[in-house]
């Protein structure tokens, strides 16, 4: 293992975990009570959670001033949809040299504190034969890893889906915390146009708790990510409406799963008119609706409101972010990112050695320009027209 694996490492408080896990626990804050089954509901004890801190500690570290999240994680199936549209085949080879171009931008980590990897990013070398995870953290990028396996129809609901992966979740997480990784992803989607039904909703929270909690407990900061999707012709109201209901369902099982606040992450998607509405919102409406949304629904404990960019443009992205950090917010407002950071550097690429160079700047050109506007301070000066171009996707799978 490498020296910057093994720093990481370090903290990893394996043996009090096993011990931890032996009794019934209700976490609160950063204790664990612990009721063993021999003893009387009297007998409760108190002691740490064998990961709370460390939790807090990444959590923060994550939303730390004028950073964001560079979201990297595209399934081999989207990735190959990527690559196809600059004519490159979907090989192990070319997602590696795409992923090499990312992870060794120079002086990304000033801009982005953590990468969500693919499973097959986390276990992989670059091109020049270090390991992905090293050069994140030598960049100080903390890696995070996708743990959710996909959406499939959910029988029983209006043509919606929910999300899969809780099976054996528990093995995977230890191996990707032993592997590096100290932040995981669970992505969900509610649908408005299919309803969303009661039982759809109910789903995609309680899917979000369970992995919280089971997360946590391997040392991962979860990032919750109920995805409303983008799809339908609504307005802004219909959006913030389902906004709500979706946040109070997720909040309520976070809370009876005893997942610990101050160490998740939340990845919302920021409230729009549906993409096929006719009324476009400004970055000032987004903004008002989608802090009345976070200021009514998340604890002021949750340390990062971490938003995905969901087939905005880069530039609708970056000014909506900006808009919303123009005052004072209880939580870190930042960005968590794919489309909205890797369009125009994929399109540099084009998959050529000879414009490496070319397309890592443009992902600095984005990286800056949405840590300026975690910083309130961006002023859309110099955008170029692909920036501007809108990625919306119907339907669209990650
Ligand atoms: P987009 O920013 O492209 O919506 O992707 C973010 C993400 O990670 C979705 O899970």
């Amino acid at each position: 293992m490498s020296a910057a694996s093994a720093t990481l490492l370090k903290s990893s408080p394996i043996i009090d975990k096993f011990e931890w896990v032996k009794g019934q626990s209700l976490r609160q804050g950063s204790a664990t009570f612990v009721q063993r089954h021999s003893t009387s509901p009297s007998a409760l004890t108190v002691r740490a959670s064998s990961y709370a801190d460390e939790l807090v500690k990444t959590a923060k570290t994550i939303a730390s001033p004028g950073r964001g999240i560079l979201a990297m994680d595209e399934s081999n199936a989207t990735c190959g949809k990527r690559l196809d549209s600059i004519g490159l085949e979907n090989t192990e080879a070319n997602r590696q040299a795409y992923r090499t171009l990312l992870v060794s931008a120079p002086g990304l980590g000033n801009y982005i504190s953590g990468a969500i990897l693919f499973e097959e990013t986390l276990y992989q070398s670059t091109t020049e034969g270090k390991k992905m995870v090293d050069v994140l953290v030598e960049q100080n990028i903390v890696p995070g890893i996708k743990v959710d396996k996909g959406l499939v129809p959910l029988p029983g609901s209006n043509n919606e889906s929910w999300c899969q992966g809780l099976d054996g979740l528990s093995s995977r997480t230890a191996a990707y915390y032993q592997q590096g990784a100290r932040f995981a992803k669970w992505r969900t989607v509610v649908s408005i146009p299919n309803g969303p039904s009661a039982l759809a909703v109910k789903e995609a929270a309680w899917g979000l708790a369970r992995y919280a909690a089971i997360s946590q407990d391997s040392g991962l900061v979860p990032i919750v990510e109920p995805e409303i999707l983008l799809d339908g012709d609504h307005g802004i109201d219909r959006t913030f409406e389902v906004a709500q209901k979706v946040w109070a369902e997720v909040f309520f099982y976070l809370a009876e799963n005893n997942v610990l606040f101050e160490g998740i992450l939340l990845k919302p998607s920021m409230v729009t008119p549906g993409a096929e509405c006719k009324d476009k919102a400004t970055p000032q409406q987004v903004a008002d609706y989608t802090l009345k949304l976070l200021h009514r629904r998340i604890p002021p404990a949750v340390p990062g409101i971490m938003f995905l960019s969901g087939g905005q443009s880069e530039v609708e992205a970056t000014l909506n972010l900006n808009a919303m950090n123009q005052s004072p917010n209880p939580w870190h407002v930042s960005f968590s990112y794919a489309r909205a950071l890797q369009n125009t550097c994929l399109k540099t690429w084009g998959g050529r050695p000879e414009n490496v160079k070319a397309a890592q700047d443009t992902l600095l050109v984005r990286a800056k320009a949405n840590s300026l506007a975690q910083l309130g301070k961006y002023t859309g000066e110099g955008e170029s027209e692909e920036a501007k171009k809108g990625m919306f996707v119907k339907g669209y799978v990650y």
